[in-house]
């Protein structure tokens, strides 16, 4: 076992942290590809991508000579000016969504935060005021107040109380739940087409489809939150095109970036109801990460990385379910493309995580007794047999 001693960065973030995340004893200092180093030298495979963020890998050229390029440009103006980055990106994301107009800012929650807003600003224009969302439980839409309300996790919930009211959670892949709530108060229903965080857990046969009929019978809006499956991450550019609807809103950020901070917001002409001065943000939409996020859609578009993540993806869990074949304690494999999760019997997945560290795998704790497998899109087979196998040499150590 290598990880015993702690380092001279990790003493000193414990010097000067606030305590909110319990971290992995991995300094990373470079990375490359699929690939990442720690201040000793050592390499990992890493199958976390930067929690789904890293989408063509570590360091990518295009993106590195797009934010070089972009750098010694122009960085930062106010959103008084137009700039050419953010709207070749506009363009790029409108004319390959089913969406019509884009905001721009700089994370995931504030990006579910804006469409809230909007979705608040459509109930005051065409819904008598209608202000509530319906949210799911086992949901995850960020940290700040409003998207900690509309995230259905008591966990995450309690030390905050009381939240922002407007917010109703209800039961993931429970139409009849949705229908209970609706009420002349709902503008929106908020929906991730697979949930992410709350256990990589898929929508049932026809439930997104039931829900956007629903949102239409009732003319509310029906939000996606796609910041963790959208941009390829699940086979398709963005993962409603797997399931035969399409949002009014939808919201983007992650992956959009290829590792730089960007958010996204997205809607339909009809839903685009901000005027000058409802919204805004000082860095949203800045040149510098819009010319980044540019680079990596474009590629990742180009190169036609969605189909890739699909075959590979079923590669993965192939090999997954093959380990679930042999090790009785795997109760479940489940995921879409780079979307992965297994399910463990027992809370083992903080000694599995250990132990595929010390043999060079990085992979995410999903919950005590799951793992997630969020890795950048570009990997290849070779990858996946050889995160597969070392997740095979850790296992074996438990059973
Ligand atoms: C589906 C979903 N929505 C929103 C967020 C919040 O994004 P951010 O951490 O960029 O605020 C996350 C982050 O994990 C997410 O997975």
């Amino acid at each position: 076992m290598r990880f015993g001693k702690v380092s001279k960065w990790q003493e000193l973030e414990r010097k000067y942290f606030m305590n909110t995340v319990e971290r992995v004893p991995v300094t990373i200092v470079r990375g490359k590809g699929a690939r990442v180093w720690d201040e000793d030298g050592r390499e990992y495979l890493d199958f976390v991508g930067g929690w789904a963020v890293d989408s063509l890998g570590h360091c990518p050229p295009v993106v590195a000579e797009a934010v070089t390029g972009q750098v010694n440009t122009l960085i930062q103006t106010s959103n008084q000016f137009y700039t050419v980055p953010q709207i070749r990106l506009a363009e790029l994301l409108v004319s390959n969504s089913c969406l019509d107009k884009v905001f721009f800012c700089n994370s995931g929650a504030e990006a579910n935060e804006g469409a809230v807003k909007l979705a608040r600003r459509y109930g005051q224009h065409h819904l008598n005021g209608a202000y509530e969302v319906i949210s799911t439980m086992g949901s995850f839409h960020g940290r700040t107040l409003g998207m900690v309300a509309a995230t259905g996790q008591p966990g995450f919930q309690q030390p905050y109380v009381p939240l922002p009211t407007g917010f109703i959670n209800v039961n993931y892949n429970d139409i009849e739940a949705i229908k209970a709530v609706t009420t002349e108060q709902t503008c929106a229903v908020m929906l991730e087409p697979i949930q992410g965080e709350g256990g990589v857990n898929l929508p049932a046969d026809n439930y997104l489809k039931m829900v956007r009929e629903w949102c239409d019978q009732k003319g509310i809006l029906l939000i996606l939150d796609e910041i963790q499956t959208g941009i390829g991450r699940t086979g398709t550019l963005f993962a409603y095109e797997q399931y035969g609807i399409e949002p009014d809103v939808m919201t983007l950020a992650k992956g959009l970036g290829g590792g730089v901070p960007i958010g996204a917001i997205l809607a339909k002409e009809r839903a685009s109801v901000f005027v000058p001065g409802e919204h805004g943000s000082t860095f949203g939409g800045n040149p510098l990460m819009c010319a980044a996020a540019y680079a990596t859609l474009r590629f990742i578009i180009d190169n036609d990385i969605p189909e890739k993540v699909k075959k590979v993806g079923q590669y993965l869990i192939d090999g997954l379910e093959g380990l679930k074949q042999k090790y009785q304690f795997i109760t479940d494999v489940r995921g879409r493309g780079l979307l992965v999760a297994v399910e463990f019997s027992s809370d083992i997945a903080k000694s599995v995580l250990t132990d595929c560290l010390d043999k060079g795998l990085l992979v995410n704790r999903l919950k005590p007794n799951a793992l997630r497998f969020i890795p950048p899109l570009i990997i290849s087979n070779d990858d996946v047999d050889e995160a597969v196998g070392i997740l095979d040499k850790a296992l074996s150590n438990i059973a």
